[in-house]
């Protein structure tokens, strides 16, 4: 209890989450999510979310705070998502997250989305070791990430120079005709059937790997699959489905490890929506046991987006005494990936 209590605030995409972290231990984790008022369009519609983070902030934050057995005037510290993201969502969380710090009179950290999917990892497996490398995969971003200290130092080596690795995954669902958001259906549809499609591995050799080492490219990929269904009358949907899947993941799992290997570093954390994917779970598995990586993976509701990843993050840098942000720390729909904090 001596521990000081922090609260999280998640409103970069279409969740609204709401964390609350004491002394790395996870007290209470509440997403409200729009997805389903999005699935009529096939992707995240930023006005509508805006809206539902409006509706949705006020119950969430109750819950949470129900959950956790604690009041708000208990809270000892704010932490906020403050990029990058959609503009409009991420406002809705900034500016709660300090009207609360203001009215509580408690520090306010506004911290980078991308290092917040890191930090999770300690409310589930403990202390992350320094430095650690993380993959990055959802329908917004695909990074891979040396870490030093999640803290303050996050350094970037690569990332999707088009697609998002969970965006191909929504955009091959699309054209196999599977609901959106495709990656689970993908991920139940490759089950049933077998990899027997050699679809093309973006930026894994010659020039293309000489210059983007650590880059991913799955526009390509996704264009490919488009035109191999739309030549044949009835497309495999679950060949096609396990073939793709595993060209996204052979080339994510191969370029991790590789980071791993180049960088003397022994561990390696999965985070993001794709995370949850059965394949990439089992290849990741696979092969950092053979180059000896120890693997980590947060359970699928901490990899999806969340509250308490960004109380993850607040409470390590309250734990390590950071600086905090200023009052008028922006939302920042662009903010870089290696600025941990605002
Ligand atoms: O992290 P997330 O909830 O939201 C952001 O995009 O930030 O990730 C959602 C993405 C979607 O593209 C979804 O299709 C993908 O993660 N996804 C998966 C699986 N579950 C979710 N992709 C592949 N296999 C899965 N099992
Ligand atoms: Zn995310």
């Amino acid at each position: 209890m001596d521990e000081p209590l922090v609260l999280g605030i998640e409103t970069s995409c279409d969740e609204t989450g709401i964390g609350l972290v004491r002394g790395g231990r996870l007290l209470a984790d509440v997403v409200a999510s729009s997805v389903d008022e999005h699935a009529r369009f096939g992707g995240v519609v930023p006005e509508v979310a805006s809206r539902a983070h409006l509706e949705a902030m006020v119950p969430t934050l109750e819950e949470a705070c129900r959950r956790a057995g604690v009041r708000l005037a208990d809270v000892d510290a704010v932490a906020v998502t403050s990029g990058p993201g959609l503009a409009g969502a991420l406002l809705v969380g900034v500016a709660a997250a300090k009207a609360l710090a203001l009215g509580l009179g408690v520090p306010l950290y506004a911290v980078n989305h991308l290092s917040a999917h890191v930090a999770v990892d300690v409310v589930e497996h403990g202390p992350l070791p320094e430095p650690t490398m993380a993959l990055l995969v959802s329908g917004g971003h695909s990074n891979l990430l040396l870490v030093p200290d999640v803290t303050q130092e996050v350094r970037s080596l690569g990332a999707t120079i088009d697609d998002a690795a969970g965006e191909a995954f929504d955009k091959v669902a699309r054209v196999l005709g599977l609901p959106f958001p495709g990656g689970p259906h993908i991920d139940r549809a490759a089950r049933e059937g077998s990899v027997t499609i050699d679809f093309p591995r973006g930026l894994t050799s010659g020039r293309d790997l000489e210059r983007h080492r650590f880059d991913f490219s799955f526009s390509g990929l996704k264009t490919a699959v488009a035109r191999w269904v739309q030549a044949r009358e009835q497309a495999p949907v679950a060949d096609v489905a396990a073939s793709f899947q595993e060209a996204v993941v052979d080339v994510l799992t191969r370029k991790a490890v590789m980071a791993c290997r180049e960088h003397g570093v022994g561990d390696l954390m999965l985070g993001g929506g794709v995370a949850a994917n059965s394949r990439l779970r089992a290849l990741a598995e696979e092969r950092c046991t053979d180059a000896g990586i120890r693997l980590r993976v947060p359970r699928p509701p901490l990899c999806t987006d969340n509250g308490a990843m960004v109380a993850a993050l607040g409470d390590l840098m309250v734990r390590a005494g950071r600086e905090p942000s200023s009052l008028d720390a922006p939302a920042d729909s662009s903010m870089p990936v290696e600025q941990v904090r605002a």
